[in-house]
């Protein structure tokens, strides 16, 4: 997929939406970006377009936030997650098939992910409120 420039928050939950239309409810979307890149805002976007009516926030404490929606989303934040034990512990592997999966910081558990889940990258630019985003494995 060509990668998109959104020039503003708006614009990001928007792509993201659109985007959410083309899932079956099974994915695995790992996300990467620095912190204030867009992954929250990405996710709500993606929210929004599975009607998911609850407001959604950052999981960093909670680890993983349940939403219901057209389908199940869970929403995961890897910050704190240092290990396979961590991993299990969380219970993620449970979670797979089960609805669509949303990850923060999946650098963290890069080892952990099939091949085959899409990537999102979301970048800054030297504009404030531009990102590019670049999904793969679609
Ligand atoms: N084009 C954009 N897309 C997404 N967020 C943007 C954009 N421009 C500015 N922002 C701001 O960047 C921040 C992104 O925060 P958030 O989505 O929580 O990032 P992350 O989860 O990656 O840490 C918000 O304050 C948002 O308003
Ligand atoms: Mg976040």
């Amino acid at each position: 997929m060509e990668d998109f420039i959104s020039h503003s928050v708006e614009e990001t939950e928007e792509f993201a939406e659109e985007f959410s239309k083309s899932l079956n409810g099974t994915e695995i979307i790992a996300m990467y970006g620095d912190l204030g890149a867009g992954k929250t805002s990405f996710t709500r976007g993606l929210a929004k377009g599975l009607d998911v009516e609850d407001n959604v926030t950052s999981p960093t404490f909670a680890i993983v936030n349940e939403y219901t929606g057209s389908v199940p989303l869970y929403h995961f934040d890897m910050y704190r997650i240092e290990s396979w034990n961590d991993l299990y512990s969380i219970g993620f592997f449970d979670y797979i098939g089960n609805g669509v999966i949303v990850i923060e910081w999946s650098e963290n558990i890069e080892g952990a992910l099939d091949d085959d889940v899409i990537k999102v990258f979301i970048e800054k630019t030297d504009n404030e409120n531009e990102r590019i985003i670049r999904i793969e494995g679609v």
